[in-house]
């Protein structure tokens, strides 16, 4: 079950808190798919404050909606949720959508810890550098769990106690129930409070324990901007550990951005300002050169690509060289060994094996096979205006610079296309197609005309 029906109203914001993203997803989602790694049977999303939008994010998902409205606080939100999710034989694992960073494995400790314990409830506890706002977790003499208090409601002594709730907890399906039932307002806030499940579970006779989460980051959060762009920045920097756990270079990983998605390898060397996005996967030995984002694109071993490179949708292949300035559209495939560069953009072309474009050129809608030269400021025509069409160019095909090919049309194996041209028609292969205006020197004719305007001033 995850709470997702808080107003968020600390983010001073009209998009629901929940929505927001840190690594180019939204919080819920990051919480939703660390849940998903554990293959639960039924997930239930608790929603409120702008639901619709918030059902939306998630469409596609295998996940129920429960509504609560209005939000009367994170125990009213789980009784919602439990209603929805009915009576069932499996422990329960609820979570808060505003917690991104947490990861499957994780809840799988939790999920084994509770097992092991025979417990009616545990949840995760964590020691951030400052407890901050977050419910603090009380513990006996006997350094037994007691109860949660919420920062608001602490005394003195208690605000210091540095172990903390991280709103993450797995109950077995009875206890569930019995705690649900019997939670009360908040005194002050009027609020029902999940947190009060704990003593509620205690003073029953019943079994609680806290795990704590080996990494403090990942229980982080969000309630505000400030811990949004602190939980973007915990979650950065993680992905950038992994990446150099992994093998990977990075030369400045203070400006290196990773994504959830992206898969790295050993030896590749990321630049200062490289941002890889999306389901992108960079193989090995690869570089990527400063001020590069790569989105939902593959690099294969050996490649290089950037400085200044934009890069969507694409695949390059090994060994190709790509940049700088180069922009990579979707449905491009740079294959191996060739090469992209200066100010080429390319869109749902080919580029086939060792062939160039280096300089100047607009390849969209074109089929280049392999070992072709693309001259500077060739551009395919593939728009007429309504419909797009394909340009194709052959093996060993030589294209001189600035020439236009208008599609449809193709250039067959070994031609040559001379500087200069406007390619309406097919060009057989072998042959050299020329489409400029020849060439006329006027002997003298400088000289002439410097006589013609004398005559006149005399
Ligand atoms: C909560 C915990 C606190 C813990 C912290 C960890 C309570 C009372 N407090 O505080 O002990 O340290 O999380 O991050 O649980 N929600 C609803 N309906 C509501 C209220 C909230 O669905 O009526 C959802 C929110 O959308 C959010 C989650 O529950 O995703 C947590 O609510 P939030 O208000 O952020 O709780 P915190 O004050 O952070
Ligand atoms: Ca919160």
């Amino acid at each position: 079950m995850i709470l997702a029906a808080g107003v968020g109203s600390r983010m001073r914001s009209a998009r629901p808190k929940v929505l927001h993203k840190i690594g180019g997803r939204t919080l819920l989602d990051a919480v939703l798919s660390a849940a998903e790694g554990l293959a639960p049977s039924r997930v239930v999303v608790v929603v409120g404050a702008g639901r619709h939008e918030v059902e939306r994010s998630l469409s596609g998902r295998a996940v129920a909606f429960a509504t609560q409205d209005p939000p009367r606080g994170t125990g009213d939100a789980a009784r919602r949720g439990h209603d929805l999710l009915g009576s069932g034989e499996g422990p329960v694992l609820i979570l808060a959508g505003d917690t991104p960073l947490l990861r499957t494995e994780t809840l799988r400790r939790l999920v084994e810890h509770r097992r092991r314990g025979g417990l009616d409830l545990a949840f995760l506890s964590f020691r951030p550098p400052e407890p901050g706002q977050f419910g603090r977790v009380v513990r006996d003499g006997r350094g037994r769990v007691a109860r949660i208090v919420e920062a608001a409601n602490a005394g003195p002594r208690e605000k210091k106690i540095r172990e903390v709730n991280a709103s993450v907890y797995c109950f077995a399906p009875e206890p569930l129930r019995r705690a649900l039932a019997a939670l009360r307002p908040d005194a002050t806030s009027g609020e029902i409070y999940l947190t009060d499940a704990v003593q509620i579970l205690i003073s029953g006779k019943g079994s609680v324990d806290a795990l704590e989460a080996a990494d403090w980051r990942e229980a982080w959060g969000v309630n505000t901007r400030r811990d949004l762009a602190s939980a973007e920045e915990l979650e950065r920097r993680q992905r950038v550990e992994e990446a150099l756990d992994l093998g990977v270079t990075l030369l400045d990983p203070a400006t290196v951005r990773l994504g959830p998605r992206v898969t790295l390898s050993p030896d590749v060397v990321l630049h200062p300002f490289v941002s890889l996005e999306g389901n992108t996967a960079v193989g090995e030995g690869a570089e990527i050169l400063p001020f590069t984002r790569l989105v939902d694109s593959q690099v294969a071993a050996g490649a290089t690509v950037g400085p200044h490179c934009e890069v969507e949708g694409a695949r390059i292949g090994a060994r190709a060289r790509v940049g700088p300035f180069s922009r990579l559209r979707p449905g491009s495939e740079i294959q191996e060994d060739a090469h992209v560069g200066t100010f080429v953009e390319i869109k749902n072309s080919i580029l086939g094996k060792g062939s160039k474009a280096p300089h100047l050129t607009y390849l969209g809608d074109a089929d280049v096979g392999a070992g072709s030269n693309i001259g500077a400021g060739v551009i395919t025509c593939n728009y007429d205006g309504e419909k797009k069409h394909r340009t194709t160019i052959g093996e060993n095909v030589f294209v001189g610079s600035d020439t236009q090919l208008v599609a449809p049309v193709t250039v067959g194996k070994g031609a040559y296309v001379g500087a200069g041209s406007t390619i309406t028609e097919d060009v057989p292969e072998g042959a050299l197609a020329l489409s400029r205006v020849p060439q006329t020197n006027k002997d003298g004719w400088v000289e002439r005309r410097k006589g013609k305007k004398d005559e006149k001033q005399g």
